[in-house]
């Protein structure tokens, strides 16, 4: 299949704007464009509904869980995909119903679980023989209440980082397909007399090349269709997880979302063919629903030059934020776009590495090209960081972490999670009445 060439979508800050949200909130500040998101998250919708009717898309919280985001993907047709308590509470408080959303986890405690179970859980994907156990104990008589899903392991390993690859055969997540384990858990929720729902997979993310997750549809869809013939168990549910990558920098051309929803039908509704099986086909998408509404204002407090072994001489220019906003390129060696809106760019450009504040030797954005009259006290916007930048910051160096600003529809702006404040910051701190 030829995928559509891809336009650069992700949302961008005009210079009054940006000087306008770093006067009224601070720097480091995110910031996510509420009607960028509302039609990324129709597009999906639209493209999937078009091309299968019995098609559900969960956006996957833990991209970015602010409850405002949450709330707006509800409205929107979502249901919500939550991998912990701590997601499903922001979900509940957010006014989406429990039966509105399903929880994930490779390890859930039986707490987790009861919580679940206690507030009306749509289904729970279980990823363990452990927790199909808990399951079983906990719904006892009325185990037919609540929905399950075999999280599965379908043995396809996705080009990605390694660390965001979740497919393969050697993970912690699912049960294996190849190795019997996945059967086995189906028959054991049958014997338990548990409501199996049918089947999960989640290859791995930032995926640019589709043909893990087609193959991964492929191979939970086989697995069904085994799983009738061999059992009787007709699964009444598909979920091919999320994954779908994102324009970080131009280098990264995903495919397009319509082509993408055909794909992943087209390849699971060939292969259930004749089998009898019509199942609820789900997605849970996170990244390409998020990340390119939103970017990350910095303010430019440092430039400076020195000599380097490997380009000669290196130019820093450091922000006001760093690794405990956006742990990403620290972790998975992630790359941003990265321009420098006020004052208004120049024609000529230079190369700069854009470092935080941490005390690691955090090359935040390494060697991008900026204005070549960058100035301290200029700010600078990152592009596409509106998924796993907010949910994954930290306190590290008790950096307080950034506001969230939300821009309305109608242009007017609100903040839909505040900076932490100095007390917050020590809230959690006790001294023992010796140290005191
Ligand atoms: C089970 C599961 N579903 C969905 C997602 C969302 O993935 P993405 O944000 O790449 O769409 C993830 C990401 O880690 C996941 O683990």
């Amino acid at each position: 299949m030829i995928s559509s060439p891809r336009l650069d979508t992700r949302y961008r800050l005009t210079e009054a704007l940006a000087l306008e949200l770093a006067e009224t909130y601070g720097t480091p500040l995110y910031v996510v464009d509420e009607k960028h998101f509302r039609e990324r998250i129709r597009t999906y919708r639209q493209a999937f509904l078009a091309a299968y009717s019995r098609s559900e898309i969960s956006l996957a919280s833990k991209a970015n869980s602010t409850l405002a985001l949450v709330k707006i993907a509800y409205q929107e047709g979502c249901t919500i995909d939550v991998a912990s308590e701590g997601e499903f509470r922001v979900a509940l408080a957010a006014g989406v119903p429990g039966s509105k959303c399903h929880l994930h986890g490779n390890n859930k405690t039986r707490s987790e679980i009861e919580f679940a179970l206690a507030n009306g859980i749509g289904h729970i994907v279980a990823d363990c023989f452990e927790e199909i156990e808990v399951l079983g104990q906990l719904l006892g008589e009325e185990s037919n209440q609540t929905k399950i899903v075999l999280r599965l392991a379908p043995g396809v390993d996705p080009v990605t980082h390694a660390k965001i690859s979740t497919g393969q055969a050697d993970t912690k997540f699912g049960f294996n397909i190849t190795d019997g384990s996945a059967e086995r858990a189906t028959v054991r929720c049958l014997k338990l007399g548990l409501n199996l729902y049918g089947f999960h997979c989640h290859v791995g993310s930032q995926l640019l090349d589709p043909e893990a997750q087609r193959s991964g549809g492929e191979l939970i869809a086989r697995f069904a269709i085994d799983m009738k013939d061999r059992h009787g168990f007709c699964a009444e549910y598909l979920n091919v997880g999320g994954g779908l990558g994102v324009t970080y920098t131009s280098k990264d051309q995903p495919m397009g979302m319509q082509d993408y929803c055909r794909l992943i039908v087209q390849t699971v509704t060939e292969t259930l063919l004749g089998s009898g099986i019509d199942p609820v086909l789900g997605q849970e998408p996170g990244r390409s629903l998020v990340a390119e509404s939103g970017l990350t204002l910095y303010r430019v407090g440092v430039i400076k030059t020195v000599p380097s072994p490997t380009i000669g001489k290196r130019t820093y220019a450091a922000v006001d934020g760093g690794l405990s906003d956006n742990p990403r390129p620290a972790l998975y060696g992630s790359k941003y776009t990265v321009e420098r809106v006020a004052p208004t760019p120049s024609e000529k450009t230079a190369t700069f590495t854009v470092s935080g504040k941490h005390c690691e030797t955090d090359k935040l954005f390494d060697e991008v090209p900026l204005s070549a009259d960058l100035a301290v006290g200029d700010l600078i916007q990152v592009l596409c960081t509106g998924a796993y930048n907010s949910s994954m910051a930290s306190n590290y160096n008790r950096y307080p972490r950034p506001a969230s600003v939300l821009i309305r529809e109608d242009g007017s702006h609100a903040v839909i999670q505040r900076r932490d404040s100095w007390e917050e910051m020590l809230a959690r701190d006790i001294l023992p009445d010796d140290l005191a």
